[in-house]
């Protein structure tokens, strides 16, 4: 299906392939994957008894969608996960993280489950695993039921936190025969943060800071209370850990003045979610730059949110500071970006290949962890198909191969990252940017719904063939 673009014959090929994966390999088993989630691609929003989430009602709000869309239909992967499925295969992956909608299981968010809704999942995990592909569940990539929300103010009260915990072992329950690795919550941080401070994304919350730090709280509850429910109710060997974009702190000059600093910028900034999971304790530096609006919490619940997880997931984009060794309290300074700091198509896309080396290598530095998995990596791009009807989307593949590079030299270093998921399989809703960011490998025309590969897509089915970057 898809043209490799590389011009050389297939004798040549094969042995520049050995060449750079002698020079430039990932080691071997490493896993090569691509992710998306539920409300930015099934659509079927009213189907087979599906509740509405926040996100519905947040994109049926006037003056939240830039394009004014909203996920009804999405790419309508609902009715072609069966296509999708071979798309991944045409790349050559291995595992597919996806997500599943908790307002399909649960229309309620909790009490009566929905089986109808569960099947959909049955049958996409039935085609995945016949079609040689692992999944790599997410319990929950921002799609609160509504009626969560509206009845106990969602992550407001920590009886959301237990309804994800239940929820979570029902999916467990019922899944688990076929799904043996699960990520809890995706992303805390901006969920936390744009979805209940800046009001930018569901539920549009803009909370004061100490209700902002009580919601944080929750959402780290959740997810402890969440890995408690996988091993109480998983089969042997069941996996489970976050999937977080951690602050990305990148030593501004490579010293190990600096490297030690960034350490600690990592730690820090990072304090309300990996740091607390991790270390089951807010650092003192937390305590005290929240004062007053610090989260209300028990010693009980700091051991829930730091149950032992077996991996760390890290979604790598846009490093967030470069950071210099400085002679204050903190140990660190942060350097400003300069105006002329290059971005992708979406402004906040700064590229910063070297957060694929660093943010990981922190990780497990700082806190011993042993098994990492890169739960997103990607771009936005303007994705213009050329006269020969072709994207040519060579600012996606600059990216990748930077990012993939960098990656490459951690894992040459003994950094522990198994694998790696590329954000994303295909065009989405991209949250408030409606369908105006285009991340996929396919190219998605959202009146027909049609898939088609960019240029991008060959460049990765060509890494992941050799194991090394293309
Ligand atoms: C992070 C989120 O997890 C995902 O949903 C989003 O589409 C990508 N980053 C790109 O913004």
């Amino acid at each position: 299906m898809l043209s490799t673009g590389s011009g050389l014959a297939q004798s040549d090929q094969k042995s520049e392939a050995a060449t750079r994966s002698a020079s430039s390999g990932f080691p071997n088993g490493f896993l090569w994957g691509t992710a998306t989630s539920a409300y930015q691609i099934e659509g079927a929003v009213n189907e087979d008894g599906r509740g509405p989430s926040i996100w519905d009602r947040f994109a049926h709000t006037p003056g939240t969608i830039s394009d004014h869309s909203n996920g009804d239909t999405a790419t309508d992967h609902y009715h072609r996960y069966k296509e999708d499925v071979q798309l991944m295969k045409a790349l050559g992956t291995k595992a597919y993280r996806l997500s599943i909608a908790w307002p399909r299981v649960f229309p309620e968010g909790a009490g009566v489950p929905n089986p109808k809704g569960l099947d959909f999942y049955n049958r996409l995990l039935d085609e995945l695993l016949a079609n040689g592909i692992a999944p790599f569940v997410t319990l929950y990539h921002w799609d609160l039921p509504q009626a969560l929300q509206d009845r106990v103010g969602g992550w407001t009260s920590r009886d959301t936190s237990k309804a994800f915990a239940d929820y979570a072992a029902y999916v467990v329950q019922h899944l688990g025969d076929r799904v043996t690795q699960f990520f809890t919550i995706n992303e805390c941080s901006r969920h936390v943060h744009l979805g209940h401070g800046l009001g930018y994304d569901a539920p549009g919350l803009k909370l004061s800071p100490s209700g902002i730090n009580q919601v944080r709280h929750h959402v780290a509850l959740g997810h402890g209370l969440a890995v408690q429910a996988i091993r109480a109710h998983g089969r042997a060997g069941t996996k489970v850990g976050p999937a977080e974009n951690a602050v990305s702190c990148i030593p501004a000059i490579e010293t190990a003045a600096n490297i030690r600093a960034a350490e600690m910028a990592t730690r820090e900034l990072n304090a309300g979610y990996l740091t607390v999971m991790l270390e089951g304790k807010y650092t003192d530096a937390y305590l005290a730059q929240t004062g007053k609006d610090a989260p209300k919490f028990t010693d009980e619940d700091l051991r829930i949110i730091s149950s032992p997880i077996d991996f760390v997931g890290l979604n790598v984009y846009t490093p967030d500071h470069y950071i210099l060794a400085a002679d204050n309290e903190r140990g660190f300074a942060l350097a400003p970006f300069p105006a002329s700091f290059p971005h992708m198509k979406a402004g906040w896309l700064r590229p910063g290949p070297e957060a694929m080396y660093w943010v990981p290598r922190h990780v497990a530095r700082l806190w011993n962890v042993k098994s990492i998995y890169i739960t997103e990596n990607g771009t936005s791009g303007t994705d213009q198909a050329a006269a020969d009807g072709t994207i040519y989307d060579v600012d996606r593949i600059m990216y990748l191969r930077n990012y993939l590079t960098q990656l490459q030299r951690a894992t040459s270093e003994g950094v522990p990252v198994l694998g790696y998921f590329l954000w994303s399989l295909m065009d989405n809703f991209e949250w408030p940017d409606g369908y105006e960011q285009r991340f996929g490998l396919y190219h998605v025309d959202f009146d027909t719904k049609r898939r088609t590969p960019k240029l991008s897509a060959s460049f990765y089915r060509e890494t992941i063939a050799r194991n090394a970057v293309a």
